[in-house]
């Protein structure tokens, strides 16, 4: 996997020429070009030859990366959906509608088949999950870490796991999503934690679920610093406009940089010490960590804005 930044990844639909080239001036870190909910059926194979043709022109060039959201293994579309468009490059295929890590590893052998046809590398598409659409594929995220350590090929293709509450809404028949202070209803706080365990657990990406209010500023940055808080290291997009409240919140600032300097500083004069003392606090191992994973975000969002 890439060393680039992701903390914004906008949805462009796949059908659509002109929000296409809008993506790529958007400043997003990546684009999840959709062929899924997005796009009407009837238009599914036009937008599959359109963007195997976006692919090719952009997939070169050094930001957004250019991932494809694909229809899920259910659906009986995916097969088509990723032939269509592998030849492309893209970084690597969004799963929606994810069961189980079992639809994971059928999926990761489907596409070592189509890899191995179109000459590329295989192994070498990664995959973004979505792991929350469904109420099996909710219950079954715990399972994830556990089954990754047996299927070792396809766990190596895990970049990242996301959420989502509107198709789980949907299946649920669930009508009401927030509590009237605004605080998650129980089943979505679930979804949301557990993406979140399960990819720290996994050692991948942890990124958080749409913001559809897309006109309220406010209120996705409220959102997207409750999700940084927490741990998750990036925001899904569906309009422009999001994707530069999204990196701001999600680039380290010059307060944690400095603290995240000041940190590895004090253990390196600590020589060998676990725990040390800055400003009066302890810090042992846990900030150490903390600290580095503020400097390698900032790393990767310098090189990129390079
Ligand atoms: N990617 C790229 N460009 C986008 C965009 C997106 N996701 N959403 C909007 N734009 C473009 C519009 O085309 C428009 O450009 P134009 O003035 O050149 O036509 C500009 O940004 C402003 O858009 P705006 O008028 O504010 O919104 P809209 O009413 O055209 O579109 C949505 C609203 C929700 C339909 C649109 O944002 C969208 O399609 N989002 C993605 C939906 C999606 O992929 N969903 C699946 C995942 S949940
Ligand atoms: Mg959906």
């Amino acid at each position: 996997m890439s060393g680039a930044p992701l903390r914004s990844l906008l949805f462009v639909p796949g059908d659509s020429e002109r929000k296409l080239a809008k993506g790529l001036a958007s400043g997003a870190d990546a684009l999840i070009v959709d062929l899924e909910d997005s796009v009407a059926p009837e238009r599914l194979g036009f937008a599959r030859g359109q963007v195997l043709e976006f692919l090719q022109t952009n997939v070169a060039s050094a930001a957004p990366e250019l991932w494809v959201r694909v229809n899920s293994l259910a659906s009986g579309r995916l097969y088509e959906d990723a032939t269509a468009v592998l030849a492309g490059r893209p970084a690597g295929l969004v799963l929606p509608k994810v069961d189980s890590y079992a639809d994971i590893e059928r999926i990761a052998l489907t596409l070592e088949a189509i890899e191995a046809g179109n000459g590329l590398p295989v192994g070498s598409t990664a995959l973004l999950v979505i792991g929350t659409e469904t109420p099996a594929g909710l219950l079954a995220l715990p399972s994830y870490p556990q089954a990754a350590a047996v299927h070792r090929a396809s766990a190596r293709r895990l970049a990242g796991l996301t959420w989502g509450m509107e198709d789980l809404s949907a299946a649920l028949g669930a009508r009401v999503r927030h509590n009237p202070d605004g605080t998650l209803r129980p089943v979505f706080e679930q979804a949301r934690t557990t993406c979140l365990l399960a990819a720290a657990a996994l050692g991948i990406a942890a990124v958080d679920g749409v913001y559809v209010d897309f006109r309220d500023a406010d209120g996705l940055r409220r959102e997207a610093e409750q999700a940084r808080g927490d741990g998750f290291g990036g925001k899904l997009a569906i309009h422009p406009g999001q994707v530069p409240v999204i990196n701001a919140v999600f680039t380290p600032s010059a307060q944690e940089l400095e603290w995240a300097r000041r940190v590895v500083a004090a253990f390196e004069a600590a020589a060998g010490a676990g725990v040390t003392a800055l400003e009066g606090q302890m810090i042992d191992r846990p900030h150490w960590l903390l600290a580095q994973r503020i400097l390698a975000t900032a790393a990767a969002v310098s090189s990129e804005a390079s």
